[in-house]
């Protein structure tokens, strides 16, 4: 028989189920939780103890009840989930095909089997399968890392939980997880009933859903899965990508439809132009077709550069138009103080995105086209692209309306803005004395492919700055000793101040790549970023090398140019930002609080060659050019393009010329192709 509860016994059970509807609260609809899950759980359990058999339809106890993961876990991907280069145009196909033709070189008379299907408009997902169960699943994130979503993914009824006898011990699938244009309708008319966040569009609603740290929320959403690739495989399933279709379809996954296989460039158009004329009857949205060479072993071989795989390629579908009012055009202001005209729009749906606002590049495009504030205009979206203006309709132009005078002014500090010879864009002189141009520094610094640092946004950024408490990049790191201020803030709490400190915490060790991509070097993006992390391997050597390259005859300068894709112009800001005293000191002070991980390569299998420097000369003939250079590059080699004393082999195929010359003349030790292929280990 169950006691009676007395006085104290029910004082205790209020203030407990207030205690616990507040930390529920927190957990659930603010994702700000104060306690740790162990916390909680004997919270709980007291609770459920002092409710005794009797427990009401009030108590917390029954409210919102099997607790989610708190937060995501980042998952390290086995092997990383590569992005895909684009295709735009009929030519770009063409040179795909001869590319990758030319890489292999492969002889006119041999065929070259190219897979074609949809590219599905979702979210990439990697499932892990050991023994034939789904142990799990992860999003692709910066595609070294994801986020650990396995309890979300499966409540995912087209993803398979178990696979046949005869699957590999360990089987990863890449897919996409995407939502059918019916059940994205259905779904914001059920958050709209509900007064919840209406979704822009069908992939925004797949992410949504399946980034729910409640998994029954997850569950209630109509997700779908199609598996397209494979990650770590304990055994080969397959030697083709059509066998591995075929697999995949076998053991229960979707596969994106339809697929053909063919041997020309003309025949992938005709399906590209099949698929794209076929769009409006597909239940989900698709944003062009992938390509993808069907030899899996021409595949490793053509392997990937950058983030993306030369053996396949997606052709996008031609942009999205839509006629709308121009309002007013603003003048945006970049980090590097470019000065931008934007449109502000009168809002309109594009392909399923609501618009409001486009870019209009610059001064000479407006000119051009001759765009006025209050005209009607056309604009576009294509992918992940910023929509743009495509032109003016001056026939429904009111009259009296005027050209539109681009200003010489900075609208952010008053500073003139000029316009460099030779430049298409104005440019603010204000440097870091106009705002614009330091609080754009700070979003690009803490942004998702820089710092990433989590709930630092573009507001915060603005008051903070505006507040003098972030003056330069460091002072992020330094934000901790105004916790006592940043507390009192309106809006801001204990909670979410310890929120920010701690997401700012988890980023003071960062690697070399994104440490020089967050500097916001002009012309530095991500892949040059990563090639220059490469060649220095640490930010110290970058700064002692660095500081030698002044002369653009000079060794250092040349060794620069020597790295893949890295031009003249690019080496040049490169060096220009490096020899800034200015930026010196922002990068020792930013030293003082970081640590900076030296490069690390991915996946280098490690071999004798490891760490040297190569340069090929002449003609190889057991490998191209392009694939002896890529292979160089997964063993941790440099390869570079011209011989000085820091040359560890000359690899000389046949005929080489002034290169083997220079190596004899300073004794460097020369390889024939065969001793290089042994010695690599193949
Ligand atoms: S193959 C090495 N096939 O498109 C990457 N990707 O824009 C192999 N995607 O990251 C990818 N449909 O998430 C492949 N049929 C398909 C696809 C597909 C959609 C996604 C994928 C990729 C992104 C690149």
């Amino acid at each position: 028989m169950p006691r009676k509860k007395n006085k104290k016994d029910l004082a205790d059970l209020t203030k407990l189920r207030l205690l616990v509807e507040h930390h529920n609260k927190l957990y659930h609809q603010m994702d700000a939780p104060e306690i740790s899950d162990a916390e909680y759980d004997t919270l709980k359990r007291k609770l459920e103890e002092l409710e005794g058999p009797s427990i009401d339809m009030f108590s917390p106890v029954n409210a919102v009840g099997a607790k989610p993961s708190r937060e995501f876990a980042k998952i390290r991907h086995a092997i990383p989930m590569l992005s895909l280069n684009n295709a735009f145009s009929d030519e770009d196909v063409v040179d795909f095909v001869e590319r990758v033709r030319k890489f292999l070189l492969l002889p006119e008379t041999e065929k070259l089997e190219i897979l074609a299907e949809p590219k599905i408009d979702g979210l990439s997902c990697s499932l892990r399968y050991e023994k034939g169960i789904l142990v799990q699943a992860a999003t692709r994130g910066d595609g070294e890392e994801g986020e650990d979503v396995t309890l979300n993914v499966k409540t995912i009824k087209s993803v398979p939980q178990h696979l046949p006898k005869g699957a590999p011990d360990v089987l990863e699938v890449r897919g996409e997880i995407y939502i059918t244009r019916e059940d994205f309708e259905k779904l914001n008319k059920s958050q709209m009933a509900a007064e919840e966040k209406i979704f822009a569009n069908p992939r925004n609603a797949a992410a949504g859903s399946l980034r729910q740290l409640d998994p029954r929320i997850t569950a209630s959403r109509a997700l779908r899965f199609f598996g397209y690739a494979l990650g770590e495989v304990s055994v080969q399933i397959a030697t083709t990508q059509e066998g591995i279709r075929r697999k995949l379809s076998h053991w229960g996954f979707d596969v994106p439809k339809p697929e053909t296989l063919v041997d020309n460039p003309e025949k992938l158009l005709k399906f590209h132009t099949k698929v794209y004329e076929e769009r409006p009857t597909i239940a989900y949205d698709l944003d062009g077709v992938v390509y993808k060479v069907n030899g899996l072993d021409y595949q490793r071989r053509l392997s990937f550069v950058s983030r993306s795989p030369r053996w396949a390629i997606a052709h996008k579908f031609p942009a999205e138009q839509a006629e709308t009012i121009l309002r007013k055009i603003t003048i945006q202001v970049g980090r590097t103080g470019t000065l931008t005209p934007v449109a502000e729009l009168e809002p309109i749906n594009v392909g399923g995105v609501m618009v409001s606002r486009a870019t209009l590049h610059n001064e000479d495009e407006m000119q051009r086209k001759d765009i006025r504030e209050g005209d009607y205009v056309i604009i576009q979206r294509a992918g992940d692209v910023i929509p743009q203006v495509v032109k003016t309709l001056p026939d429904k132009r009111k009259k009296g309306s005027k050209p539109f005078v681009f200003p010489d002014r900075c609208p952010e500090c008053g500073s003139r803005a000029v316009r460099e010879e030779g430049a298409v864009a104005k440019r603010c002189t204000g440097g870091l004395v106009c705002p614009a141009q330091v609080v754009e520094h700070f979003k690009h610094f803490s942004s998702r492919t820089a710092f990433d640092i989590e709930g630092f946004g573009d507001k915060i950024i603005q008051e903070l700055w505006d507040e003098k408490m972030i003056k330069t990049p460091a002072d992020i790191f330094r934000l901790k000793k105004h916790a006592g201020t940043l507390v009192e803030r309106e809006g801001w709490g204990e909670l979410s101040v310890k929120n920010l400190l701690d997401a700012i915490e988890a980023r003071r060790t960062i690697s070399l790549e994104r440490f020089i991509y967050a500097l916001g070097i002009r012309q530095v993006g991500q892949a040059t970023a990563k090639k220059l992390a490469l060649h220095f391997s640490s930010l110290d050597n970058l700064l002692t090398e660095i500081k030698k390259c002044g002369d653009p005859e000079g060794e250092a300068f040349q060794g620069l140019l020597n790295i893949e894709d890295i031009g003249p112009s690019v080496a040049e800001d490169a060096v220009k930002f490096f020899n800034e005293p200015h930026n010196l000191q922002v990068i020792k002070d930013l030293k003082s609080e970081l640590t900076i991980k030296d490069f690390e390569r991915t996946k280098t299998k490690a071999s004798p060659m490891t760490g040297k420097t190569v340069v090929f000369t002449g003609k190889l003939i057991r490998m191209g050019r392009e694939e002896a250079k890529a292979q160089a590059e997964t063993l941790g080699v440099t390869v570079a393009s011209s011989v000085s004393k820091n040359t560890d082999y000359v690899i000389a195929g046949e005929d080489a010329g002034s290169k083997l010359k220079k190596a004899t003349e300073l004794g460097i030790k020369i390889l024939s192709e065969d001793e290089w292929i042994e010695l690599a280990g193949n």
